[in-house]
């Protein structure tokens, strides 16, 4: 279900960064039914040529343009940026989705996690944003949602390094968003609780075998303890993307929306 009308998209051409994952895949599935261009990127080349020709052959006029990169390298983010502006035009509205989980509690948490998870879902969204804003500041026009977490409002067991790349992410954001306003460029944050694709399942395992339990067990626990009573589905975080990044959510500028089941409420 969704709130948008089939123009809602028009001349836009959105850069969705984890198009391979859960979130990053539904939010490129809607933008193309809303007349959106989309340039969609990931790491794994079968899975992001298939969902091109899933989403064309669903969408006649759909206009995509798919990109292999790794975003924490220099070259690829490079690239990725140089070849969707060459296919599609400028990039009006980007959305960082790409992002990794994982880590161990603060005592058994290495130095490789610790790293790898700051350096993608923090250090290298950085980089990358700032490559895309200083072309939308050239154009003095343009959207940017970050896929933050609960995770980035609040501490949570055996997730110190996943919170701490995501609780700079959501700083970065709100600060981006003071200077880049001057310069008619939106940016805000979405923060969704356990979204059910392939990395929350992996945090509930995770959590499970801490615990000797099963993942079923375990998931069970997760939804007994949000009001819902259930994980958010991807989709839902993909429309809070897509609102964010149109012109009726124009004076929404620096938020962290969360989508958290009603277990957040500040
Ligand atoms: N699922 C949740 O419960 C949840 C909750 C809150 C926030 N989030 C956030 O939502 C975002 C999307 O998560 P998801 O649930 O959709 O996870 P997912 O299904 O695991 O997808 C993760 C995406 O990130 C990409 N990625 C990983 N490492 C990369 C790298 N070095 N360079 C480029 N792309 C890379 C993956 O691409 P390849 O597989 O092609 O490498 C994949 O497209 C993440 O930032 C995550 O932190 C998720």
């Amino acid at each position: 279900m969704t709130v948008f009308n089939k123009e809602s998209f028009n001349d836009k051409h959105l850069l969705i960064t984890g198009a391979t994952g859960g979130i990053g895949y539904e939010t490129a599935k809607i933008a193309t039914e809303l007349g959106a261009s989309i340039t969609i990127t990931g790491r794994n080349e079968k899975k992001l040529y298939k969902i091109k020709e899933e989403l064309e052959n669903s969408n006649q006029d759909a206009s995509i343009y798919a990109h292999i990169s790794d975003l924490t390298k220099k070259h690829d983010r490079e690239s990725l940026l140089k070849q969707a502006a060459g296919n599609l035009g400028p990039v009006t509205g980007l959305v960082n989705a790409a992002g990794i989980g994982g880590g161990d509690t603060v005592e058994r948490l290495s130095e490789d996690d610790l790293r790898n998870i700051l350096e993608l879902n923090f250090t290298s969204t950085v980089l990358f944003t700032q490559a895309v804003y200083n072309q939308m500041i050239e154009k003095q026009h343009g959207t940017i949602v970050n896929v933050s977490s609960l995770s980035g409002l609040r501490g949570t067991y055996g997730n110190s390094a996943y919170s701490a790349s995501k609780f700079a992410l959501t700083g970065f954001t709100q600060a981006l968003a003071v200077e880049a306003i001057e310069n008619n460029i939106r940016v805000n944050a979405v923060c969704p609780g356990f979204v059910n694709t392939q990395m929350a399942r992996d945090a509930i395992s995770r959590k499970g075998k801490r615990q000797n339990r099963s993942f079923e067990e375990q998931l069970k626990i997760v939804e007994e303890g949000l009001p819902s009573g259930r994980l958010t589905e991807p989709e839902e975080v993909a429309n809070t993307i897509l609102f964010l990044l149109t012109d009726a959510a124009s004076n929404i500028i620096g938020e962290s929306v969360k989508i958290s089941g009603g277990s957040v409420m500040r």
